[in-house]
C-alpha cells in the first residue's frame, strides 16, 4: 500500500509528524513478524504544497518534530484563496498521476487540505478510473460560521472524504446531521495532542524563557519563572479588521499594564500592524506591556504556553493545546469549532469586544486551572489511524 500525505501550513506539521512515526513502527512492526514478506510495508510519500514557506512557518517544525524532509514539494507560496487554491490543484494532479497512492491524507482545515482532496476525490489512476482513498485527520469540526474560509474548507473536505477521523464528540453529530455515513466516522483522539504528549519534556529544555528575561537565574524551578500572558492573532476576521483588531488590543491594555504579554505575530498580523498604524500598543518593559515577536518554533512556543498565566488567542489548535496544559486559555472569537474545550478544557470563548476580554481575562486569572484530557487526547491517536487505514484498504481489497 502507499500512503501520500500532504502538509502545508503551519498547523499541519504537528498533525502530520505522528501519523508519520506510526507508519514506520507499522513498517518496523511487519519487519519483525514477516521478515520475509515485504506486501504489508507502506510506502510513504510527503506531500508539502508550500502554501507557508518562511522558515519559522515551515522549516523549523521539520526540525523541532523530526520529519523527514518532503518527497515532493510543489512551492505554490501566497495567494488569493482562488489562485492559491487553484495552483494547489494544478500541481498536485501531476503528483498523483506520477505517484498513484492508494491512499491520500489530508489534515484540517487549510487550503492545501481542500484543494488535495478535491484533486484526489476525481482523478483516475487507472482505466478502469481508480481514485485513492482519502483520509481526512481532524473531521467533523464547525463553527458554523460560514464567513470563516477554515469552514469551507472543512465541510467540502468532509464530505469528499473516504474516511474521517475525528478529534472530539462534537464531530460525530455534525458529521451525521450532514448525511455522512456512520461507518466512515472514526473517533480516534487528536494527533495534534500527540505530537504535544510526545514533544512537553523536550520543550523543558528550551531556553525561551531566559531568552525574554521570564526566568531570573538558571534555576528551573516554577516558582523562579515570571508570571507573564501570551498572545497570537492571524484570523482573518480579527487582524483583517482595523476596528476589530484595535478592540482587541483596547481590551488587553489592562492585563499589559499589569503582566509582560508576549505577541507571537504571524505575517499576515505584522503587515496589519504597519498598515492600521497599531506599533504604539508595543512598548514593552521587562515588567508589563505587549512584545511584538516573530512566530515561534514549536518547542520554544510550547515551553511558553506551558508556562504562561494566561494565554489569548485565536488560533483553533491553541486551544486544544491550553486544554492538554491545563493553562487558561481565552478564546477572542465569537464562536469555537472546538467545544470540547470549553465544556471539559480550559477554554473561555470571550468575542471580541473590549469589555468581554476584559472580563474573560479577569476570570480566568482569578481561577485555579487543572490539565485536562478529553476523551482520546491520549498520544495515541496516530497509531489508530494507521490501523484503520490498513483495515479499510484490506477490506476493499477483498471486497473487489
Ligand atoms: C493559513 C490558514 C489558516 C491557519 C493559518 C495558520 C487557510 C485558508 N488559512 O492562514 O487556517 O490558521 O494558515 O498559520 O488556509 N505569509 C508569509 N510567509 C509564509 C506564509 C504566509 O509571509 O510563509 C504571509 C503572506 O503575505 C500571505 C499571508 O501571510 O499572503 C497569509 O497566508 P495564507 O497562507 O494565505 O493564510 P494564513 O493567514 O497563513
Ligand atoms: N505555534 C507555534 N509557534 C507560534 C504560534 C503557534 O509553534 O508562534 C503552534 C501552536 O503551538 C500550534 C500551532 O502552531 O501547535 C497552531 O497553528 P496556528 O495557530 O497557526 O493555526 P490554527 O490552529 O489556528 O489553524
Amino acid at each position: 500500500m502507499k500512503i501520500m500525505t500532504v502538509v502545508g501550513a503551519r498547523p499541519n506539521f504537528m498533525k502530520a509528524a505522528p501519523v508519520v512515526f506510526a507508519i514506520h513502527d507499522h513498517n518496523s512492526g511487519v519487519a519483525t513478524q514477516s521478515p520475509d514478506d515485504a506486501s504489508g510495508i507502506i510506502k510513504h510519500v510527503l506531500v508539502h504544497t508550500g502554501q507557508h514557506y518562511d522558515e519559522a512557518l515551515s522549516g523549523s517544525f521539520f526540525l523541532d518534530l523530526g520529519l523527514p524532509r518532503p518527497d515532493v514539494h510543489l512551492e505554490v507560496g501566497s495567494g488569493s484563496h482562488a489562485v492559491q487554491t487553484a495552483e494547489i490543484m494544478r500541481r498536485f494532479e501531476e503528483v498523483l498521476l506520477a505517484e498513484k497512492p492508494d491512499v491520500v491524507v489530508v489534515f484540517g482545515d487549510v487550503n492545501s487540505t481542500v484543494a488535495c482532496a478535491l484533486v484526489a476525490s476525481k482523478i483516475a489512476l487507472d482505466a478502469s478510473g481508480t481514485r485513492p482513498l482519502i483520509a481526512h485527520i481532524e473531521a467533523g469540526l464547525r463553527s458554523f460560521d460560514a464567513s470563516m474560509p477554515e469552514e469551507i474548507n472543512r465541510v467540502i473536505t468532509d464530505h469528499l472524504s473516504d474516511l474521517l477521523f475525528i478529534t472530539e464528540e462534537s464531530g460525530i453529530q455534525n458529521l451525521c446531521r450532514e448525511g455522512i455515513a456512520p461507518e466512515k466516522i472514526h473517533f480516534v483522539g487528536n494527533t495534534m495532542i500527540d505530537s504535544l504528549l510526545a514533544s512537553v519534556e523536550k520543550a523543558e529544555k528550551s531556553a525561551v524563557l531566559d531568552r525574554f528575561g521570564l526566568r531570573s537565574s538558571s534555576d528551573a524551578s516554577p516558582g523562579n519563572i515570571r508570571r507573564y500572558a501570551l498572545l497570537t492573532l492571524h484570523r482573518p476576521s480579527n487582524v483583517d479588521k482595523q476596528k476589530t483588531f484595535l478592540n482587541i488590543l483596547e481590551g488587553l491594555e489592562e492585563l499589559a499594564s499589569s503582566y509582560p504579554i508576549l505577541f507571537s505575530a504571524h505575517p499576515r498580523t505584522r503587515k496589519r500592524i504597519a498598515e492600521f498604524g497599531l506599533e504604539r500598543f508595543f512598548r514593552a518593559s521587562s515588567e508589563a506591556g505587549i512584545r511584538l515577536l516573530d512566530p515561534l518554533g514549536y518547542l520554544d512556543f510550547l515551553c511558553l504556553m506551558k508556562h504562561a498565566a494566561l494565554v489569548v488567542t485565536d488560533s483553533g489548535g491553541i486551544q486544544e493545546e491550553t486544554t492538554c496544559l491545563g493553562v487558561p486559555c481565552v478564546t477572542v472569537r465569537e464562536n469555537t469549532e472546538r467545544p470540547v474545550t470549553v465544556t471539559s478544557g480550559t477554554n473561555i470563548i470571550a468575542g471580541t469586544s473590549q469589555e468581554k476580554i476584559r472580563r474573560a481575562v479577569k476570570e480566568q486569572l482569578s481561577q485555579r486551572k487543572q490539565a485536562r484530557s478529553p476523551e482520546k487526547w491520549d498520544g495515541k491517536a496516530a497509531g489508530r489511524i494507521v490501523e484503520a487505514i490498513v483495515r479499510e484498504f484490506a477490506q476493499r481489497k477483498i471486497d473487489l
